[in-house]
């Protein structure tokens, strides 16, 4: 509609002097005027020249006073004819800022006699400050008295009006061109691609907002944590196996088979394949041995110790699986003293809660040498906690099958303002060592930990399930930061 109005006037006419005009005149509204002047400008079909008038709109009290009357003018009306009426009842029957400002207005013009009872000086009285309110709404110029009048009561206020001139441009057509935005196969097929005009590229044009390549958070502490152990001049060990069998993830841990966590209830075994093929028969008979009868000065646990048990598959239950498979391929070589460490995933038949899941990410560090001691480790996890950002830590004696003396770890939490358990810690005993057949003076130092539980402390959320698995919060992974400044 628009466009065809102004490229046809212009057919006829140099000039569009305003476009303000033009629009009221054809009855168009401007704002569309306005946006096809643009595009046309754009395509050069016509050239356009900005205009720019001060003129004045009503505020909101101006709008309400142009349809409810002047408040002098309903105070004025508000006061009977003849007699008086007392301030107290007049008050009562007025807004109370129609009132005040009544009040000053209709004494200034003189319209009423204000006391205790106030009556009417006139008989009749003109609204001239709601024509002047009708006359500005409807477009039309003030004198400059009314304009004063009306800008120091706040009735109206200044607003710049744009608007353009528009005269032909150098690619004025009286119809737009249709441009071709795509070259489609019938355009080559038919031939037409020849005469077509296409449009432009605009390489101004901003795109869509790239979405998605976010880290995951277990991703980024998982990063960070790796840092720290290389910093600390630990290998990572191989932890690509999910499946693993019993012996390694328990027996050649020296976890006896009847041991609760080797229950159903508590580990995921495998229905296909259910047993593993092979394992190093003569380390199997040695693990045998010392569950049954112990050496190495081990007293062993006095029972029957059956193949099947340690043949059978699982989910590896923790990381420490593989420490054990390291630590007896370290055993088959000269000695030399090894820095390990794996952060992944581990299985267990838990009962799904705010912290728990049945599968979550292991961290996982160790130290082999000859005479380390219970001070190395404290030492170590120190080191490596600090590097965390968690220089508080406490320990607690613990029982773990496969390490003696074992410790809990604790840190002070400064934002929870107190001490959580953090991981699990210990030294490897002589009963897993010996039988690998690494020398006696060798020993192990070992802790592990959840990858979770300082990811979730570190992004202060509480509900594990926003974190990882089906449930998880998509928004909380995009809303994280890329990176965080300090712990
Ligand atoms: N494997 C232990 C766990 O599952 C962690 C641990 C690793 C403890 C090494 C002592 C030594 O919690």
């Amino acid at each position: 509609m628009a466009e065809e109005a102004i490229l046809g006037y212009l057919e006829n006419n140099e000039l569009i002097s305003d476009s303000g005009k033009f629009a009221a005149e054809r009855g168009l509204d401007h704002n569309d005027v306005v946006n096809v002047i643009k595009s046309l400008h754009g395509f050069r079909y016509v050239d356009a020249q900005d205009i720019k008038r001060e003129t004045w709109v009503l505020t909101d009290e101006g709008k309400k006073y142009a349809a409810e009357g002047s408040p002098e003018v309903q105070l004025f009306l508000a006061v009977p004819a003849e007699g008086s009426i007392s301030k107290d009842e007049l008050q009562k029957k007025l807004d109370p800022s129609v009132f005040k400002i009544g009040c000053s207005q209709a004494g200034k013009n003189k319209w009423v006699e204000m006391g205790k009872q106030v009556s009417r000086k006139v008989q009749n009285v003109e609204d001239k400050v709601k024509d002047l309110l009708l006359h500005v709404q409807n477009g039309h110029a003030l004198e400059k008295d009314g304009i004063s009048t009306l800008k120091a009561r706040k009735l109206i206020v200044p607003q710049t009006w744009k608007g353009y001139s528009v005269s032909k441009g150098p690619n004025y057509a009286p119809k737009r061109k249709k441009v071709a935005t795509d070259l489609t196969r019938e355009n080559l097929q038919r031939g037409d691609w020849k005469e077509l005009e296409f449009k432009d590229y605009n390489f101004n044009a901003k795109g869509q907002p790239a979405e998605g390549g976010h880290l995951h958070p277990l991703l980024k502490v998982r990063k960070q944590l790796k840092d720290i152990f290389l910093q600390m001049g630990f290998e990572e060990m191989p932890t690509n196996n999910f499946v693993e069998s019993s012996f390694w993830n328990f027996d050649a841990l020296f976890q006896p088979q009847q041991h609760p966590a080797r229950d159903s209830h508590d580990t995921f075994f495998l229905e296909e394949p259910s047993t593993t093929r092979e394992l190093p028969e003569d380390y199997v008979e040695r693990v045998k041995s010392v569950h049954e009868s112990g050496g190495y000065g081990s007293r062993g646990y006095g029972y029957d110790w059956k193949r099947e048990e340690a043949n059978k598959n699982l989910l590896r239950t923790h990381t420490t699986a593989v420490s054990s498979r390291m630590l007896k391929a370290l055993a088959e070589k000269p000695f030399a003293p090894k820095k390990y460490f794996s952060i992944d995933r581990v299985f267990r038949n838990e009962a799904v809660d705010r912290t728990h899941l049945a599968e979550f990410h292991q961290i996982e560090g160790l130290v082999c040498d000859r005479g380390l001691t219970l001070g190395d480790l404290i030492g170590v996890l120190h080191d490596f906690f600090s590097r965390l950002g968690m220089s508080k830590l406490r320990f607690k004696p613990a029982y773990n099958p496969y390490t003696e003396p074992s410790m809990e770890i604790f840190s002070y939490h400064e934002g929870l303002g107190k001490w959580v358990e953090i991981g699990n810690s210990g030294m490897f005993r002589p009963e897993m060592l010996l039988p690998m057949g690494l020398p006696e003076d060798v020993r192990v130092i070992a802790w592990g930990l959840s990858l979770e539980r300082p990811t979730m402390i570190l992004y202060g959320i509480d509900n594990i399930r926003d974190l990882f698995g089906h449930k998880v919060d998509l928004g909380l992974i995009k809303r994280n930061p890329i990176c965080r400044i300090g712990i």
